[in-house]
């Protein structure tokens, strides 16, 4: 058996995770242990939620067994998302040449336990990366937010941020597909052509030109019923002036702030959420493993059916890992970021 590359915690990152954070490693591949198997993996997922598993702060704690909690230790593996084939096992539910998801970690290989796994990949005649991404952790958390907290109605308006990426650009068409108004705030005129012409938000504000406010209020004159907060931030503290009475802020990822310790100030909006009656919820996607399932057949779907477009970006080789999380923030990806192996 051949070794395995991985790439490993070196330091504790303060703020955005950068390339010196990490160091590759080789390391012989274990045997497989009773119910366990070996996975090759084939596409290595690079996400904004890294971020938080690396922090000295402490993060999100999950209660489903296998799925992404706490802080990982310096000296172990990057955890990550992976998608690979089963090349050997020793469970009875697992086949050699099983095509899966899972908690595989920036590596070549993995040695899996059942916990580890997040879906087997059934829509072969579908490309295996999008279980990554339009059908996983990014369509999944959008269709599954925004069905259960989005009160998605004809005639609503849903304003999105981070809109053309990989959850974003998700979150825009799922609404749209329920009759909604859209409109996505992105960084940069690029990304704003995106949302209009391949993921057909109504309208798209470029927040890196400046004047937000204004340029918000214009494409908003009835307000916004339901806010996909992808940033936090400065852009969220204008979005939320915009809110429509009765509306929905969902919380579902802080890309703007980077660091959250100390603790960022901005503005109280407690008048703002009185005033106009606002609900506003936190959404963690692994509270939710029970609906991963029929998400990811829904959003099959209406991608089979062409409803529902994605775009997807690839790092070539695990060597490129190291700076991907670091380029996420620099808002450098054109939708989903992967590291493809092989
Ligand atoms: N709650 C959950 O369960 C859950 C699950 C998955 C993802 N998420 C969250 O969903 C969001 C999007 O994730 P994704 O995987 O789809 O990534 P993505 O949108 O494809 O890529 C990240 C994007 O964040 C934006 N960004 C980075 N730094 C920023 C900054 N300083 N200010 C404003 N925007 C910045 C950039 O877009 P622009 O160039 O347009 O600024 C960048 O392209 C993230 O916040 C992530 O944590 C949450």
């Amino acid at each position: 058996m051949t070794m395995n590359r991985q790439v490993r915690l070196a330091s504790r990152p303060v703020g955005i995770p950068q390339a010196e954070n990490f160091a590759m490693a080789e390391a012989p591949i274990p045997a497989i242990g009773d119910n366990q198997f070996l996975v090759r993996n084939r596409f290595l997922s690079v996400d904004p939620a890294m971020r938080g598993w690396l922090a000295d702060t402490g993060n999100y704690k999950i209660a489903a067994e296998g799925s992404a909690a706490g802080n990982i230790d310096t000296g172990t593996v990057m955890r990550s998302l992976a998608a690979g084939e089963v090349l050997e096992s020793r469970n009875p539910e697992i086949k050699t040449g099983d095509l899966l998801t899972g908690w595989f970690g920036w590596q070549e290989y993995a040695v899996a336990r059942p916990a580890d796994l997040v879906q087997k990949i059934t829509a072969i005649d579908l490309p295996m990366s999008l279980s990554l991404g339009i059908l996983g952790l990014n369509g999944v958390t959008a269709y599954i937010a925004l069905t259960r907290l989005g009160g998605l109605a004809p005639g609503k308006t849903v304003l999105v941020s981070t809109a053309s990426g990989s959850v974003g650009s998700a979150a825009g068409q799922i609404a749209k597909l329920h009759g909604c108004r859209t409109v996505g705030i992105v960084g940069g005129p690029i990304k704003a052509a995106l949302c209009m012409d391949e993921f057909a938000y109504d309208a798209a504000v470029d927040y890196k030109a400046g004047n937000l406010d204004a340029k918000l209020r214009e494409v908003l004159p009835t307000g916004v019923d339901t806010y996909f907060d992808n940033t936090a931030g400065e852009i969220s503290d204008t979005a939320r002036m915009n809110m429509a009475i009765g509306g929905r802020i969902i919380v579902c990822g802080t890309a703007a702030v980077s660091s959250w310790n100390p603790t960022p100030l901005g503005p109280r909006i407690e008048r703002i959420a009185l005033t106009r009656r606002l609900t506003i919820s936190g959404f963690i996607v692994f509270d939710h493993v029970k609906d991963w399932n029929p998400a990811v057949e829904r959003l099959t779907q209406w991608v089979r059916d062409g409803k529902l477009r994605y775009r997807e970006e690839f790092l070539t080789g695990i060597d490129a890992a190291p700076d991907s999380i670091a380029g996420l923030y620099r808002g450098d990806n054109l939708g989903k970021r992967l590291i493809q192996l092989y």
